[in-house]
């Protein structure tokens, strides 16, 4: 497989996304070893009251999530910045495209703020709002387009969104994949799945029953996506060639090797891991499952677990009573969720209590219109 140089740059974060969505932070970022730092985000935090609402994501830092009012997956979260009326700043702890579908998902006098802007999500940026209309265009071209329903991972930009809610889909997240594609399928007779193949793939197979010959993967780097109309025509499921380059490393073998390391030993993994991965797991679920089955598990229980990092370590440090492990033998963070640190969280909340609003997540008001629908319909179902 040759992949172009502008290819392998996006598969490989090489893009500077903090220039590309504005500055991070002014030069008044405190230092990382400022024995300080609790007790200034407790004290800003103090001062902004109920204006203020931190929503932190499983996979952020100790040192960020103590100070989350609500913790939760990316479902949950959304949920949450929906419901939540009163908070005039909600600080998200998460990467940008939750951001964005937080401040969607807000009222108008609600202000969502991102303390680092470099925060991104490398699978999110593979698939640009330009790749995607020109994917339609070709999927209109040989008649099926209406009669795909667009399905999208909530791992996606506000743009991807908005097409979506154009084109009569649903957002979805790894807990309601399941439920997302049921609907969608029983509206259109294909889905086009944004952006990560292993989600639409795993949930389309494993949970729908659809066959792996039903699934065919849309290159947005190749014409016509590297396929033949007759390919896309017999297709159940279009997936988009995105993954996560974080649950993107686990492999079979680590599988293998972890069962003979650890007898007994039970594998749960996050539905971004490639199917050879989530077939040999015990168990497959959204990092929401996977804390909920672990920590309702058996004392004496043992657990491989692949996902993100600080998730498995904060898993492992609250259930003492059982044996829980990283699946892979290398260490492996989301670099993009761990930009939100403790300084930048102290640099966001000191500015907005001094009257300084920073790293405003704003969406378009047509995007944020579309995308909005989408939102609202994964939310309904
Ligand atoms: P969840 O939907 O499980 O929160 O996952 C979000 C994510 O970014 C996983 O990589
Ligand atoms: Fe994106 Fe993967 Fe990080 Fe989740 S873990 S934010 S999908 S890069």
């Amino acid at each position: 497989m040759t992949i172009s140089l502008q290819e392998l740059l996006i598969l490989g974060q090489g893009r500077d996304l903090a220039s590309e969505r504005g500055v991070s932070c002014s030069g008044e970022l405190p230092a990382a070893s400022d024995p300080e730092l609790s007790a200034r985000a407790k004290a800003a935090r103090e001062v902004l009251g109920k204006r203020a609402l931190i929503l932190g994501h499983h996979y952020q830092r100790d040192e960020v999530i103590q100070f989350a009012d609500i913790t939760g997956d990316s479902f949950k979260l959304a949920q949450a910045a929906a419901e939540q009326n009163e908070a005039e700043f909600i600080f998200f702890c998460g990467v940008h495209f939750m951001a964005e579908s937080a401040d969607i998902l807000t009222s108008p006098h609600q202000k969502v703020i991102l303390p680092d802007l470099a925060a991104g999500c490398s699978m999110a940026d593979m698939a640009t709002a330009q790749q995607v209309e020109s994917c339609w265009k070709e999927l209109e071209r040989i008649g099926v387009a209406s009669t795909t329903i667009p399905v999208t991972y909530m791992n996606s930009s506000a743009a991807i969104k908005s097409f979506t809610g154009e084109h009569g889909g649903t957002i979805c997240t790894s807990s309601n994949a399941q439920k997302s594609l049921e609907w969608a399928l029983s509206k259109g007779s294909k889905v086009l799945f944004l952006p990560d193949q292993h989600l639409g793939r795993n949930t389309a197979v494993l949970s729908l029953g659809i066959s792996l010959d039903q699934c065919v993967v849309w290159n947005p780097w190749k014409p016509m996506g590297g396929l033949t109309e007759a390919q896309i025509k017999d297709a159940t499921m279009i997936l988009w060639r995105g993954h996560c380059s974080v649950h993107g490393r686990f492999t079979r073998d680590n599988v293998t090797e972890i069962r003979a390391r650890i007898p007994g030993v039970q594998v749960i993994v996050h539905p971004e891991c490639t199917h050879d991965v989530v077939t040999a797991a015990d168990v497959i679920g959204s990092t929401e499952k996977i804390i909920q089955t672990v920590s309702n598990s058996a004392p004496g229980s043992k657990w491989a677990v692949g996902t993100e990092l600080n998730l498995v370590a904060r898993l492992a440090a609250q259930n003492p009573d059982k044996e829980i492990v990283f699946l892979d033998k290398t260490v492996c963070y989301c670099s993009t969720m761990n930009r939100i640190d403790l300084p930048h969280l102290v640099w966001s909340l000191e500015s907005v209590a001094n009257g300084h609003l920073v790293n405003h997540i704003q969406v378009d008001e047509r995007v944020a219109h579309y995308s909005k629908l989408a939102l609202q319909q994964m939310l309904a179902l």
